[in-house]
């Protein structure tokens, strides 16, 4: 058979995360690359989805999402960031942040168009940029405080043409968050630009030691041009019920839901019903949420002082970043391997994380695991 195939993404093939995962399978490792918890979400949303299919709640949902969630989003929003964003207009529940983040940019690159991604970044936001058409402009952040190169940032928006910027704060991998005068920065240099803002801010209740997270939803002249996006699954250690939710202005919102009614249409209905529900009767969780992963960076931290990995600063998300050289001249994804077989450990390379494979020597923990596990991985990683 002759059928040709012209890929839309010739560079994507396996990812390191799915190398890692089929490596810890092999060798029986314990696994900390993968990004979602080990522990169980809480079991009262188990009882509201039940109540959710058993009541009817069984059919398409409205396309922006059930109003019952988008009010409830709507409310943590305004308590939260004192932002009212109009659950009619404003909030579109997406099938996670990945979806939503991956149709705003459709929405809005057209070919030709280019967006800056800062590096390491989320490894969705290329591939959505490229198969738009669009041309990613990779900038990388600057070691070893993982800040923004407002200098290059500067100098590109005014030698370029920029459609899109998008910024993950806190940051996955790096752990580390923006702060207001960040926020403050990116409204000067962009302002008047045109030029549309996505903000993944999917780790916005992963933050530690007392430290608040800035959200652009807290700025009001970014909201005329940003979109943010947030992930259930992060706050409600159910990764795999694929909810998250884009707060954009209207005019913006319009734009992504024109995509969104022909490609989604409307996202898993008895999902939103129990996550309206939990929401609703539970803010506590919520507000728990800061404490309860504190503890665990600090139980993982501890766990991990009889090895020979130096931990960089975790200020937010469910990850540490930690460097090796005191164990290791190998590259990232070599040493990995090695952590893999011998050490029966599974980790994330950081060079996964840039497009052009470039290798600070790092390697991302996920602590988002139960005290035993955690004690297991340092157990088998201590020199
Ligand atoms: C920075 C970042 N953005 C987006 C996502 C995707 O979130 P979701 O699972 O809701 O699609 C993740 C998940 O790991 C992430 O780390």
């Amino acid at each position: 058979m002759s059928f040709k195939i012209e890929s839309k993404l010739p560079q994507s093939g396996l990812s390191i995360f799915a190398r890692m995962t089929a490596a810890a399978i092999q060798h029986e490792a314990i696994n900390l690359a993968q990004g979602f918890p080990n522990f169980s979400p809480p079991v009262e949303l188990f009882q509201y989805l039940q109540e959710a299919v058993f009541n009817g709640f069984n059919q398409y949902a409205a396309m922006p999402g059930l109003p019952a969630l988008r009010n409830e989003i709507s409310k943590r929003i305004e308590s939260d960031y004192l932002y009212h964003a109009n659950p009619e207009s404003e909030i579109t529940i997406t099938a996670g942040a990945t979806q939503a983040i991956y149709t705003i940019i459709s929405a809005y690159i057209h070919s030709g168009d280019k967006a800056i991604l800062f590096e390491p970044a989320y490894d969705s936001y290329g591939p959505a940029v490229k198969v738009n058409g669009g041309i990613p402009i990779y900038l990388r952040l600057k070691l070893p405080d993982f800040k923004i190169p407002w200098e290059e940032l500067e100098s590109i928006l005014n030698s370029e043409k920029i459609k899109i910027i998008v910024i993950n704060n806190p940051h996955n991998p790096a752990g580390r968050i923006l702060n207001a005068d960040d926020l403050e920065r990116m409204e000067r240099i962009t302002k008047e630009k045109d030029i549309l803002l996505i903000w993944d801010e999917v780790y916005d209740l992963l933050v530690f030691d007392g430290i608040q997270h800035n959200s652009a939803l807290q700025n009001k002249s970014l909201m005329d041009h940003s979109c943010v996006v947030f992930s259930m699954g992060k706050t409600l250690h159910n990764t795999g019920w694929k909810i998250g939710y884009s707060i954009a202005k209207p005019e913006i919102t319009n734009e992504i839901r024109k995509l969104h009614q022909f490609t989604v249409f409307s996202v898993n209905t008895p999902a939103q019903y129990a996550i309206a529900k939990f929401m609703e009767n539970h803010p506590e969780f919520f507000k728990s949420l800061p404490q309860f992963y504190q503890h665990k960076r600090d139980f993982f931290l501890t766990q991990m002082k009889d090895t020979a990995f130096d931990f960089l600063p975790c200020e937010g998300s469910y990850f540490a970043l930690a460097t090796y050289a005191k164990k290791s001249t190998k590259s990232d994804i070599d040493f990995a391997m090695e952590l893999v077989e011998k050490n029966r450990v599974a980790v994330i390379p950081i060079s996964a994380f840039y497009h052009d494979g470039y290798d600070p020597l790092m390697l991302r923990f996920c602590f988002a695991k139960t005290e035993d596990t955690i004690s297991e991985a340092a157990r088998r990683l201590a020199h």
